[in-house]
């Protein structure tokens, strides 16, 4: 399964380190180049030796020695995933606030593949907040943290915190990223995200408070997955994902949003509309800046074409289109209705009532429903895991097992 892929391993100081052995064993029996990066404490738990006889290649530790430098910029864009097993509390932290004081963090910075990271460590060190914190930023990054199992700890304590068996972390791998980068490689994919602007006058507009984040962590998760990406995008502060993969074409209004989705729609395998599309505009822009006069201002507004729905009328039997629905409560009818309505193939509802739903956050909680009835609920989780586990859904009808 993992022939022709460049697995690049983080191995850093934890007893659990001694699994890494067989980690590296798993991975290169699947087909894989595996590459050991190791921090200069993971070599007081296993010795470099062991990993590089196991992977066939030398295993890294420093940036640079007396006569050789090595490229971590290099190592992190060759590879197809970065994985960090055993990942420490110290490497978590430091890998969440951008410290780089060696190989394996100058990789993690410069890496433009997916980043697994599974965690190891004794149960107080897990649940404590500093911790806690440095995860939620990871997994904000779009960093997939692996579980951690519960058992016999190295202090002699019992609890969560012991890294999943070698076996599971190959089995993660190939589910939530080899499997679907096979079926993602060169589709063309079209990513909306962020709001539109409708003029008033030169100094004044109509918008609304998305953020862009969740159509720029589907961006993300496609193009680490292999795809083509076109991200079409209205103004946010957030920066946009930078990836060699994806085509970024800045709008401001509905028009100009529909003409750009409009002109490239036909050539597309997938598109998602993850744009929260403003759904009137004013009917006249005045040229000059509207000083303020009476008590009272009217605008007359008018309503914009809906771009999902006319996408929806031009779609191919061979393409997929997604669509968002924000509803001010959880209503799957309502849901199943747009997705009718404007011919889709799925729909992502997310429901304002939710705490850490919506559109500005860093979280999101979703419900998917597809045109084959399916109807799939999920807990909140950071915009990077929702964008996975829409492509997986989106992936497992297009192909179904
Ligand atoms: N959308 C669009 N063009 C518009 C309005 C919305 O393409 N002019 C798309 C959004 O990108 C999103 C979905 O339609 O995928 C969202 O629709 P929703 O916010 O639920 O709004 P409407 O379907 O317009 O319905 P309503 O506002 O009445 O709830």
């Amino acid at each position: 399964m993992l022939e022709g892929q460049t697995i690049v391993l983080g191995v850093t100081g934890s007893i659990a380190a001694y699994k890494s052995a067989e980690l590296v064993r798993l991975l290169v029996k699947e087909g894989a180049r595996v590459k050991v990066v190791m921090t200069p404490e993971a070599r007081q738990f296993i010795t470099p030796l062991t990993l590089s006889t196991l992977s066939r290649h030398p295993v890294y530790t420093e940036v640079a020695t007396d006569d050789e430098w090595h490229n971590h910029v290099m190592l992190g864009r060759e590879a197809d995933l970065l994985l960090i097993a055993p990942a420490t509390a110290h490497t978590l932290a430091k890998m969440a606030t951008g410290l780089c004081d060696n190989l394996l963090l100058a990789t993690y910075l410069s890496a433009t593949c997916p980043v697994m990271a599974a965690p190891a460590m004794d149960e107080d060190m897990w649940w404590h907040p500093a911790t806690r914190d440095a995860l939620n930023k990871l997994q904000s990054f779009g960093v997939d943290v692996l579980e951690v199992d519960h058992g016999d700890l190295a202090s002699g304590l019992q609890g969560w915190g012991r890294m999943l068996e070698p076996q599971q972390i190959v089995q993660s791998i190939l589910e939530r990223w080899i499997k679907p980068t096979q079926l993602l490689k060169n589709k063309k994919v079209l990513v909306t995200a962020g709001p539109t602007r409708e003029p008033i006058d030169p100094v004044r507009y109509i918008s609304n408070h998305s953020s862009g984040k969740m159509g720029f962590a589907l961006a993300k998760v496609f193009a680490w997955m292999g795809a083509q990406v076109h991200l079409i995008a209205g103004p946010t502060p957030v920066p946009p994902p930078q990836h060699p993969r994806i085509r970024l074409t800045r709008i401001e209004t509905a028009a100009q949003l529909q003409q750009a989705c409009e002109a490239i729609f036909p050539e597309m395998d997938i598109t998602v509309m993850a744009a929260a599309v403003a759904d009137y505009r004013p009917q006249q822009i005045a040229s000059q800046k509207i000083k303020k006069q009476d008590s009272h201002l009217e605008l007359q507004l008018e309503k914009t074409t809906d771009i999902l729905a006319e996408l929806g009328k031009r779609k191919q039997p061979h393409q997929w289109l997604v669509g968002f629905a924000l509803e001010s409560r959880h209503d799957a009818s309502l849901a199943r209705e747009k997705m009718q309505q404007k011919n889709l193939d799925m729909i992502v509802l997310n429901s304002l009532d939710d705490a850490g739903a919506g559109f500005s956050g860093d979280t999101n909680k979703i419900s998917i429903f597809d045109r084959f009835g399916h109807e799939m609920h999920y807990p909140l989780k950071h915009k990077h895991g929702v964008a996975h586990d829409i492509i997986q859904a989106l992936l497992s009808i297009m192909h179904p097992a």
